[in-house]
């Protein structure tokens, strides 16, 4: 009997200490439950390491300070799995529309399938989310348009025939370097057809050089071969290589179609320091400020200004609209693989050493202060 009323005793003891431990959960607000509701609209982005998308940060934050709505903006670091869980972070927060920039535009569609799946709006920035009809919509630069001015700029520099063509691409990855590399093929291919330029670094170019368009999985043989998986290291590594294995006679004057900024510093870092390489005239985008520098200082030929305040007011407009229950504007679609996306498309504009001053400092995106010798 005594037992008996020790075990009750110690039985009801324990009672009482799990009622107290579980009162907090139970009764207190959740964790969950504090987050919910406190951010209304989430954006994600690819990378810091890379000026372009912290620019876009900058541009985002100036831009939201006239709006009443709570933002979140949260980068993935070049994780697909990182973004994933920004994603997911955010659908907890309770966001209604989600603005994201994918690190890979397949893999992503994961993350904004659990969105659609909270009734979340989602909008692709930049670059497309491919094979899922959980994307709404898509703000973009004419990506293609982006392509053929840089290999315009190529053709306007080259006299004469053989001239050595090195091409690089972005990455495979992103729906966006297809569109760069479809565009700089159409204007390249012509002129590659009339010796006008040899490519010297891609024998899958070479092999498809008679080709006026190519479709995707043929670009994405080249692609394959010149990638520089939007990696400076990774761009910079194989200008060497290239350099390397290319003769004297592939040197001389070079034209080089780099895809962005960032690679294309890299790579005409690596083609400066090559004895046998003359001249060499390099292509970019983004207008990032040390490639702006690198312009003024006659390292870097041109750039594709992607005036990103557009972009970002776009988005915000869409973002705006659907949280007043309002058709976002939109002006033409991208099929992404899946469904036609409603787009809003914005024009680029190309920069060179002559009107730096006037597209970037008279225009106010960049302050003349940022650069030494600006002209
Ligand atoms: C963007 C470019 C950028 C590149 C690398 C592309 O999708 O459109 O502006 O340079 O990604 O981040």
């Amino acid at each position: 009997m005594k037992k008996l009323l020790v075990l009750l005793l110690v039985f009801s003891m324990l009672m009482a200490m799990t009622a107290c431990t579980s009162t907090p959960a139970t009764t207190g607000p959740a964790p969950a439950a504090e987050d919910k509701n406190t951010v209304d609209v989430g954006i994600v982005l690819p990378t810091k390491d890379e000026p372009r998308w912290v620019q876009d940060e900058t541009r985002f934050t100036e831009a939201l300070k006239a709006t009443d709505y709570s933002v979140e903006i949260l980068f993935s670091q070049g994780s697909s799995a990182k973004e994933k869980e920004n994603v997911d972070a955010l659908i907890a927060k309770g966001i209604k529309v989600l603005i994201i920039c994918p690190q890979d535009g397949g893999a992503a569609a994961a993350a904004v399938e659990a969105a659609k799946k909270e009734g979340i709006k989602v909008i692709a920035y930049d670059r497309l989310i491919t094979s899922t009809d959980a994307v709404d919509y898509y703000v973009t630069f004419d990506s293609i348009a982006v392509g053929e001015a840089q290999a315009k700029y190529l053709v306007e520099q080259a006299t004469g025939t053989g001239n050595p063509l090195y091409l690089y691409a972005g990455a495979a990855s992103d729906n966006n370097a297809f569109l760069f590399f479809e565009g700089a093929w159409n204007v390249l291919q012509p002129k590659i057809a009339d010796g006008t330029f040899v490519i010297k670094n891609s024998s899958e170019a070479v092999a498809l050089q008679g080709n006026a368009k190519l479709n995707r999985d043929e670009m994405g043989k080249i692609i394959g071969q010149v990638t520089t998986n939007w990696d400076f290291n990774e761009a910079k590594n194989k200008a060497e290589a290239h350099l390397t294995s290319a003769k004297a006679a592939d040197k001389g004057n070079v034209f080089i179609l780099a895809p962005n900024d960032g690679t294309a510093r890299a790579i005409a870092d690596a083609f400066a320091a090559d004895k046998a390489v003359t001249s060499y005239k390099v292509t970019g985008q983004d207008a990032e400020k040390a490639s702006v520098q690198y312009i003024i200082d006659g390292k870097q030929s041109m750039t594709v200004f992607k005036d990103v305040r557009t972009l970002v007011k776009d988005s915000i407009e869409m973002a705006v609209a659907i949280l007043g229950g309002k058709d976002p504007q939109t002006t033409g679609s991208y099929n992404n693989g899946k469904v036609d996306v409603k787009a809003k498309q914005t024009e680029v504009v190309v920069v060179k050493g002559d009107n730096v001053k006037s597209a970037l400092v008279d225009s106010g995106y960049y302050p003349a202060s940022d650069f030494t010798n600006l002209k």
